[in-house]
Parts: structure tokens; sequence; C-alpha cells
């Protein structure tokens, strides 16, 4: 049995007692379904490197490979494993080792995008500054359960359209043109509400504030609907803090979970692995 010691009362959960790369496939079943029910899962003091990383996350599907080709050369010489992106602040040579820096990354969801975006995600704690990096995960299902009966009506039916040009620290990302409406913004549109595939459970998909607009609405009209469905998707009842230390590996359900993390001071050295995983193909 697995041991399961909720971090909140029903969202975010730690599994203790086990090291992820000697489970058995019951053991992985269980932690599948505690994944489902939680959200968000951590699993403290693993002895893992970039390839135990790897086979643990591609127990949950097919993992998206680095795109190699929008690198700079500095980083794609430093691949080791193509499936592992590296998440860092430290500069080597004047170059940067991994992806965003050291900036405050704002709530979002990986990759919302894109017409599928990756289902799971998996961060591998290697090196951790003293103070500053904490990661934060919103639970979407609550957020949803959270809003007025007469907001709930008004959002059915209605979409977003979630921006494909910037990363979630506010970066252009490389071959996108800047723009200044939100409208004329590349990227996927997808319901705010959404129902979890697995669970068919209801949640707010917001995806990310900026750049976001919905669609067939007034841009005024619109932003003031992303800012009223905003002020309820990270409540402080709703939201759990990650602080990091080494050997820390969590997973979260980003159909249904919102992430955000604190600046860290450049000084300091924070160094991440993360897999992300795709949605199953249907057979
Ligand atoms: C992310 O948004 O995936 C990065 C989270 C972090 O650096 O803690």
């Amino acid at each position: 049995m697995l041991e399961i010691k909720p971090i909140s009362e029903k969202f975010g959960a730690d599994i203790v007692g086990l090291q992820l790369d000697e489970i058995s496939d019951a053991t992985f079943e269980e932690i599948y379904a505690a994944w489902l029910k939680y959200g968000v899962l951590r699993f403290r003091d693993q002895h893992m490197d970039e390839d135990g990383l790897q086979c643990f996350s591609q127990r949950f599907g097919p993992l998206e490979e680095i795109p190699v080709g929008r690198l700079p050369e500095e980083i794609k010489k430093k691949i080791t494993n193509i499936y592992v992106t590296v998440i860092s602040n430290i500069v080597e040579n004047g170059k940067p080792i991994g992806g965003l820096g050291s900036g405050e990354a704002n709530w979002h969801s990986d990759m919302t995008y894109v017409e599928t975006p990756p289902p799971a995600s998996v961060l591998l704690g290697v090196e951790i500054p003293p103070a500053g990096g904490d990661t934060w995960f919103a639970d979407q299902y609550a957020a949803y359960e959270g809003l007025p009966a007469d907001l709930k009506e008004r959002i059915a039916g209605l979409s977003i359209k979630h921006d494909a040009a910037h990363t979630s620290v506010g970066e252009l990302r490389p071959g996108f043109e800047a723009f200044d409406d939100p409208r004329n913004a590349p990227g996927a549109v997808h319901p705010i509400v959404s129902t979890h595939p697995e669970s068919g459970r209801k949640c707010l998909y917001l995806g990310r504030r900026e750049w976001a607009c919905v669609v067939g609405l007034e841009l005024g009209e619109s932003e003031a609907l992303l800012d009223e469905l905003w002020s309820y998707a990270a409540r402080d009842e709703n939201v759990i803090k990650q602080i990091w230390t080494p050997g820390d590996v969590i997973i979260w359900d980003n159909r249904c979970t919102l992430h955000r993390r604190d600046e860290i001071d450049p000084s300091h050295r924070r160094l991440l692995r993360r897999c992300q995983v795709l949605a199953r193909q249907a057979s």
C-alpha cells in the first residue's frame, strides 16, 4: 500500500517511503491514481539522475523531446538526454545553461498554447538556493467550484485564446514577433471550463493571464472577464507551496492545476530538471 500524506485537505500529496526507480507496476498504478486524485505529488529524497527522471516520467506517457533546432549552440552542446530540459539560472562562460533564468514565473499551466497540451510535467530538484525559487500550485477544480453561479453561467461555452509567443517569465520566444493586442496573439483556443478527460470533473482552464483573450468579446470586456476569473484562480485556500530540497521530485497534472515560481537571487545557483509528458495517442 502506498503511503500518502496529503499536503492540504484535497490538493497535493507527499508519497513517502519509496525510491521511484525501484517501483513495481502495481505501485505505479497506485501513484497514477493518487496523481489523478491530488493533482500534485511530491517524492522527497530521490536518488535520481536525468535518465532515472526520464524512466519514471515516461511511465505516465510519451515524453516531449527538447526542440533542439530552436536552441542556441552552447545549450545544444550540453544536452545529454533529449527528453530532459534544464531549468536553471546558472550562467557559465556568459551563457545560461538552462531555461527561465532567475525571474518570477507567473501563474500558468504548461503549453496551453498548443492544441493538445502536455497532461503532466515532472521536476527534479538538483541545486537549490538557500531562499527564493519556491514553486506554487493552485487547484483548478476548487477554483471552478468557488465561482459564483452567475459567473459559471456566463463562461459556459466561452473559450480563451492562449498566447504562444511569450514564456512564463514574459520573454518573447525565438521566432515570434511582438504585438500589442492580445487578440493578435498566435496560439490555440480552449474552452474556459474544461472537463478533465480522466476524472470527468469540471475545472477552470485559464492558461496564463498575460496576452490571453476571450474569443468573440470586445477587448475591454475580455480583459474584465479574465481579471474576474483570475481573482478566483489562485485563492490562498486552494494553493500549496513547494520549498525545494535536492532530490525532490514533483509531478503535477497540467489539466487541473496552475503553477508559478518565485524569483531567485541571481547570485545563488538553482538547477532543476524537467520532463513533459505528452498525451497518449488514441488507439
Ligand atoms: C516551470 O514553470 O515549469 C518552472 C517551475 C520552477 O522553476 O520551479
